[in-house]
């Protein structure tokens, strides 16, 4: 069975946690792609390679690597991922995964509008920027690590309108995407509205 889930948002909207507990209910296989971008930002930084040969070079063991979440590597990737030959390079990766039998879950910024343009499920989770900055920085501060708030409230900003901006692929969500927006849910309420729209899809697909 094919069934993809494309699920796109700005960072710390909730989507990654809701991706993986999808998969998990599901039992689809899931594929958080900003960790493709991560990667190639990760090797640029160690080779000082071209992030166009950078991203032809990743692959899925690279994804597993420690050190891809910090903040100098997201800020990295999401200024390659501006750069349209990085984008092309990664594209087969992501669609040859969405195919894959037993049903696929991917997140990222392009998935319901460039790579999964026909996926079954198409979700977009948002939230305020405000609440966002506030989860990252407890997160931030619950490991062990040194932040301000206003500090991470910048950071969000600033990849949001560069994810939203650039030319090639920007984020958003796709016309016949359901949104989600976490701002005044928690993660018990935004799953549970994830779970109804795959559960709708999957009975109108068996039919
Ligand atoms: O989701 P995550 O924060 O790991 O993504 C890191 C960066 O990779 C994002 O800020 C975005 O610029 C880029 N990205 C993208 N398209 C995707 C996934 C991530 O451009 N599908």
């Amino acid at each position: 069975m094919q069934f993809s889930v494309a699920i796109d948002g700005p960072a710390a909207a909730g989507k990654g946690t809701i991706s993986k507990a999808l998969a998990a209910r599901f039992g689809f296989a899931h594929l958080d792609t900003g960790l493709l971008y991560r990667a190639s930002a990760r090797k640029v930084l160690e080779t000082g390679w071209s992030p166009q040969v950078a991203a032809e070079a990743v692959t899925a063991d690279d994804l597993a690597r420690d050190g891809l979440r910090t903040q100098a590597v997201a800020e990295l990737a999401s200024q390659v991922a501006t750069i349209p030959e990085v984008r092309a390079a990664l594209v087969a990766f992501q669609r040859s995964f969405a195919r894959r039998d037993g049903g696929a879950v991917l997140d990222g910024r392009d998935i319901g509008t460039v790579i999964c343009p026909t996926a079954q499920v198409k979700l977009y989770v948002t939230a305020s920027a405000d609440v966002r900055a506030r989860r990252r920085y407890d997160e931030l501060r619950e490991s062990g690590q040194a932040a301000d708030f206003d500090g991470v409230l910048d950071e969000v900003l600033k990849r949001d309108a560069r994810d939203m901006g650039r030319a090639d692929a920007p984020m958003r969500a796709a016309e016949d995407a359901v949104v989600i927006d976490t701002t005044d849910m928690d993660i018990a309420a935004a799953l549970a509205a994830a779970v109804s729209v795959v559960e709708e899809k999957m009975e109108g697909t068996a039919t």
